[in-house]
């Protein structure tokens, strides 16, 4: 059966391919409701556009909804607006199929390119500014790079007030009624894919949403998941809100948050943090708080990560190795910005007590600033131990005051 052609403006249509039994995306997203591959097609009086493609899998379903709309040999333009696999499976096939048609990525993409490809190919770049002529249709370029890898771009049609967001205004949310006021409620979706994929990015994201306050923006066609058309601005308030909240909830304290993250066994490790964080919270300008991770839920681990401006991690040694929970903890940084954050770690051990400098490790690969080795004590710590934790969280809190220190490499 031929599938519907879908015009989501005057002569743009809809030529993406939908992915329902989708479980998991890019390793680390959930994808309860599938998700969508979104391409599009632009129409003008001078030939043809094609945004984007889809994952490889699905090539079939896109171009027999492509063959819908256009014939190969009217397309002039393909433009890529990230190289991700599942939205470039199917750009040799299309290129094989439309020969003429120019193929138009950024200059952070063609590095890029040959990776993913895996042959040459011709193309041409697109910067902030570059536009496009399809007769009635004009398309403008916009570099969004980091939303999500650095190759991403925009671009905006101007007779149809249209963004082509990239992967920005994203949801893994399959529905094939498309539009954002026809499909099911996909709000948690939507920010579930905004903490996942553009959070770690929120000076980027801040960065586009400046570019794109210059258009007037009627309908958002990302790359998966609704269209918006139902106040697109909306959707814009809403990545600005979630890119600059942390920033306004450290504000409002007038103070540096420092955390300290631990996980005991026999209580030492426990004895310690409570320790560091006397010492901590003693310097002025410091707001130090303690966490048990045994009890701490991801969601509220990544945010506390992501408003502390220093970081403890404190865990025993188990068998040559930090427990879980502490690498749980890590394993969060992925969702988040560090630049600049300042990290120590420590623990109470039995045998070897390998743990701290693991973590430490973790965390200088993590490019956390590092000013202290890591604190650890055998067992349980004596009086003058438990001293030398408190003389530790000051330290770490003087340092993320400002006190000048030789970083530890
Ligand atoms: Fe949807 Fe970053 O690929």
């Amino acid at each position: 059966m031929l599938p519907p052609i879908v015009e989501i403006k005057p002569d743009v249509y809809f030529t993406g391919a939908f992915d329902p039994k989708i479980r998991t995306f890019d390793i680390i997203m959930k994808t309860a409701n599938g998700s969508s591959y979104n391409s599009y097609v632009v129409r003008g009086s001078e030939g043809v556009a094609v945004m984007d493609t889809v994952k490889k899998e699905f090539s079939d379903d896109f171009f027999a909804r492509l063959e819908r709309v256009c014939e190969y040999d009217e397309i002039r333009y393909i433009v890529l607006h990230h190289l991700e696999p599942d939205h470039s499976g199917a750009l040799i096939e299309l290129m094989k199929r439309a020969p003429a048609a120019k193929l138009i990525i950024s200059g952070r993409a063609v590095m890029m390119l040959k990776g993913i490809i895996k042959t040459d190919i011709e193309y041409e770049l697109a910067t902030t500014g570059t536009v496009i002529s399809l007769g009635n249709k004009t398309i403008e370029f916009i570099m969004t790079p980091f939303l999500h890898w650095p190759d991403t771009m925009s671009s905006y049609l101007h007779e149809e007030k249209l963004l082509f967001s990239g992967d920005v205004f994203g949801s893994h949310y399959y529905d094939e009624r498309l539009f954002d006021d026809l499909v099911g409620d996909f709000s948690y979706a939507f920010h579930y894919y905004y903490d996942h994929i553009m959070r770690p990015f929120k000076q980027y994201v801040l960065q586009a949403l400046k570019l794109y306050e210059k258009f007037e923006i009627d309908l958002i066609a990302p790359l998966h998941g609704p269209i918006l058309r139902s106040n697109p601005q909306g959707y814009i308030d809403k990545y600005a809100r979630w890119s600059s909240e942390a920033r306004f909830r450290k504000n409002e304290f007038g103070t540096k948050m420092l955390s300290v993250f631990y996980i005991s066994s026999y209580e030492n490790t426990h004895k310690m943090a409570e320790k560091i964080t006397q010492g901590a919270d003693e310097v002025e300008g410091i707001r130090a708080s303690m966490y048990d991770l045994a009890s701490l839920d991801e969601s509220n681990m990544i945010t506390l990560l992501e408003e502390s401006d220093a970081i403890l991690i404190g865990s025993p040694t188990i068998n040559g190795d930090a427990v879980k929970p502490a690498w749980d903890l890590l394993s969060c940084m992925a969702y988040l910005e560090r630049t600049g954050k300042i990290g120590a770690t420590f623990g109470s051990y039995g045998w070897t007590g390998e743990a701290p400098e693991m973590l430490h490790e973790r965390l200088k690969g993590l490019k956390f600033r590092l000013p202290l080795a890591p604190l650890k004590i055998k067992l349980i710590p004596t009086e003058e131990e438990l001293k030398s934790c408190i003389e530790y969280g000051r330290e770490v809190s003087e340092i993320a005051m400002g006190k000048m220190i030789e970083i530890t490499l």
